[in-house]
């Protein structure tokens, strides 16, 4: 009896040090510092951290030292903060002072789908398994912070960087925001929520004054945030390049102080954008934790004390010195950023990641294949059927482009990406002739920052050369499968600049109708991360909205096209019929007027561009509905290769006060031949308000799967929250007492029940 104690004894010590040898389980010893000891809370541990600094080891822990990172504290052992883009894939490494690639050759990542896609799965699952793939991928690489994800509302078709954020609700994006976040984080890579606020155009982004009511920021372009904070506990945040009441926002009190840490209660990290922050007095009383990226003379003109001349340093301990900064606000910030430390790098728990594995390629094409959205299907061309059809055309650039490479600091190295041409090639090999024709000339090179494209766009035919032939191949083939739309070139969807037109470029429209002609089987795919014209859509039988689908692109989308996946995506975003049909109507709006600064802060230029948000919380379908403008494919909206039938809507109870709920449920049923899942929306309607309110708002969804004959039944849960309107004068939400109405729907335009019901 007492060998075999002895034994189990022994055995359990071995399996300490085993544990320990690996970075598990076991605690720290009781002799270290506080602050080393993880049997102590973050709070006690943060304090002895920051008794045992010096100054100057606080001011630089709040500044970069390199390109991507900022240092911890050598003297304490605390690591370095690094950070990466963000928000679909690991950035490759870039040199320490500078952009350009450092030249690896072990950094090639999973490129993962675009936010815009990701959001028109409405899968909370998929987004926190996204965020826990892309953690993974951050962690392996031995990231602190990923840069994303982007959550910035799609207030105008033509924002070059739509396709990095999650559409144009602010209910949708921020219940999508709260998985990825979770899922990154669960492996100990704090995710950096931006671009704290109002960045919703790339034009003049440095020099535009955002004027927006109280309401409209409340309720439309801070929500997805607040979300992001409260609900999703991120532990970054990024501010914006523009200006909020005519302070950058990474220097601003009302966005930074006011409501993040005041109103929200953020304990986390402020990251400025690279080079957001423009002086050590906007910056110091209330601005961001940690400033990078800022463009000084040093990193031009000498790199022996390039980070010296941040803002936030020398000028900083001048600050400190002559008692125009206190040591009180660097502690706070020290704290944050301490804490943060404790969060990521000095958490011993947490796994170790993985990078380009085969689980992250099938979540890359999980999600990017039910993110695809169905728009037209006239005569159930689609799906094709892999085994009849003897003879298949793909036209189009965006069959061979690498769509990872381009589009700014979202661009990528990747170890692989499947084109829409080689993911149909794959599911037609030794089935059908599969034989591509370009269509049209978009560009002839393409290589983003030092990535140059594994593909070869030269091309020595005319436009009219390039059409005719597409044409004449298109005549004989079974299905022709054009894939356009635009792509990560500048003023297309693209970080830096906006678009400025919204038909699809480089004549497509003419190279589609062309097509129409000859082709009844014509399948129309774009890819883009915004709504466009379409003047053919009544000459095409099967349209596809496609995004930016990363590694796995091809296969998603030939998943779908020969129905191995059935497409369940809705849009996130209203598709209107022209580009005047959207709310931005007037200069003042967008890109708005040059006028002289008036705030009186001094690092402000003296002419800025004013912006009015005189739409107020008209964006979206919110706009089109209240103007009765019918849109080519309303928000929320999405086929499928199969049909669902849905019952009558029953409520709860009839009537409930501010703090009860009650519960809304409708019976769904598959009434096709396949397994299919359906996006189930529910909107509130405020049938009388003392404001004006819209016609209705999205304030819950469920995607719900079923195979064919199967009925569940969809429940949604109505709090005060769901009721609420932001009241500017209370500074408050306010749930009115009155009549609304519950709507079911299939899409904002598609509504299939209604129940009525008062708060009383
Ligand atoms: C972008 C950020 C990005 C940063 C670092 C900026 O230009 O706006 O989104 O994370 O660069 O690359």
């Amino acid at each position: 009896m007492k060998i075999q104690k002895l034994y189990i004894t022994a055995a359990i010590a071995a399996a300490a040090v085993v544990s320990a040898c690996n970075g598990g389980a076991p605690k720290a010893p009781s002799n270290l510092p506080v602050y080393l000891d993880d049997t102590k809370p973050i709070e006690e541990r943060i304090e002895d951290a920051l008794s045992r600094m010096t100054t100057d080891e606080k001011v630089a822990m709040v500044h970069a030292q390199s390109k991507f990172s900022s240092p911890g504290v050598p003297s304490l052992g605390i690591p370095a903060i690094w950070c990466t883009d963000g928000p679909h894939g690991i950035r490759t490494e870039v040199l320490y002072d500078e952009w350009d690639q450092a030249g690896w050759t072990n950094d090639s990542c999973t490129a993962y789908p675009a936010l815009t896609a990701l959001a028109a799965t409405w899968n909370l699952e998929l987004s926190e398994l996204y965020g826990k793939s892309i953690g993974e991928e951050a962690r392996y690489r031995n990231k602190t912070v990923l840069l994303g994800p982007g959550v910035n509302i799609q207030r105008s078709p033509y924002n070059g960087r739509s396709f990095e954020y999650m559409g144009e609700d602010p209910y949708l994006s921020s219940k999508m925001v709260v998985p990825y976040i979770k899922g990154v984080q669960s492996n100990g890579v704090a995710a950096c929520v931006k671009h704290f606020a109002l960045n919703n155009q790339e034009i003049n982004r440095f020099t535009t004054n955002v004027n927006v009511d109280d309401r409209t920021l409340y309720e439309i372009y801070l929500p997805a945030f607040k979300a992001a904070v409260q609900e999703g506990g991120a532990w970054t945040l990024m501010s914006a390049y523009n200006l909020y009441k005519e302070q950058f926002c990474g220097e601003n009190q009302y966005l930074l102080d006011d409501i993040l840490r005041g109103e929200w209660g953020f304990d986390g990290v402020v990251v400025s954008d690279w080079g957001g922050i423009h002086s050590p007095d906007g910056v110091i009383p209330h601005g961001v934790d940690i400033e990078y990226g800022s463009w000084t003379n040093g990193l031009t003109m000498g790199k022996t004390n390039a980070y010296d001349q941040y803002h936030m340093a020398d000028a900083y301990k001048e600050r400190l010195a002559d008692g125009r900064a206190d040591m009180e606000t660097l502690d706070a910030r020290v704290r944050r950023i301490l804490r943060l430390e404790f969060r990521t790098n000095m958490n011993r728990e947490r796994p170790f990641g993985q990078f380009t594995s085969d689980a992250h390629y099938a979540a890359a094409r999980k999600i990017g294949s039910e993110g695809i959205v169905l728009l037209k299907n006239e005569g159930s061309i689609l799906p094709i059927n892999a085994s009849s059809v003897k003879k298949v055309l793909v036209v189009g650039e965006n069959a061979i482009k690498m769509m990872t490479v381009g589009g700014g600091s979202s661009s990528l190295k990747v170890k692989k990406e499947v084109s829409p041409l080689d993911g149909i090639k794959a599911k037609l090999a030794g089935k059908a002739e599969v034989s591509y024709e370009r269509g049209y000339i978009g560009t002839t090179y393409s290589s983003y920052n030092g990535v140059t494209a594994k593909v070869d766009l030269s091309e020595s035919r005319t436009p009219e050369k390039c059409l005719s032939d597409a044409v004449a191949a298109a005549k004989d083939a079974d299905y022709v499968i054009y894939v356009g739309g635009l792509n990560k070139e500048e003023g297309q969807d693209c970080e830096g600049a906006d678009r400025t037109e919204f038909n699809l470029p480089y004549g497509q429209d003419a190279v589609i109708s062309a097509l129409a002609k000859v082709s009844k089987n014509l399948v129309v795919i774009n890819i883009s991360g915004n709504p466009y014209a379409m003047p053919w859509v009544n000459e095409v039988p099967a349209i596809i909205q496609d995004w930016y689908l990363g590694s796995e692109a091809g296969n998603s989308l030939a998943d779908v096209l020969f129905g191995d996946v059935t497409p369940s995506g809705k849009l996130p975003f209203t598709f209107p019929v022209a580009y005047e049909d959207c709310p931005i109507r007037t200069e003042a709006q967008y890109p708005g007027i040059l006028s002289n600064a008036t705030g009186g802060a001094t690092d402000v230029p003296t002419r800025i561009l004013q912006e009015q948000y005189s739409e107020g919380i008209f964006v979206g379908y919110r706009w089109y509905e209240k103007e009765s403008i019918k849109p080519m494919f309303p928000f929320g909206y999405g086929l499928s290769y199969t049909t669902f039938e849905y019952g009558q809507a029953k409520i709860s109870k009839t009537f409930m006060t501010a703090s009860q709920t009650l519960t809304v449920t409708v019976p769904v049923t598959n009434t096709g031949k396949v397994a299919g899942a359906e996006i189930v929306q529910l909107y509130i309607a405020d049938a009388e308000a003392s404001v004006v309110r819209p016609a209705k708002e999205l304030k819950g969804f469920d995607k719900v799967s079923l195979k064919p004959g199967e009925t569940k039944t969809v429940s949604f849960t109505i709090d005060a929250s769901a009721l609420s309107f932001f009241d500017a004068d209370k500074h408050d939400w306010v749930a009115e007492p009155g009549k609304f109405t519950a709507i079911v729907a299939a899409s904002s335009e598609d509504i299939k029940s209604c129940v009525d019901f008062e708060l009383k």
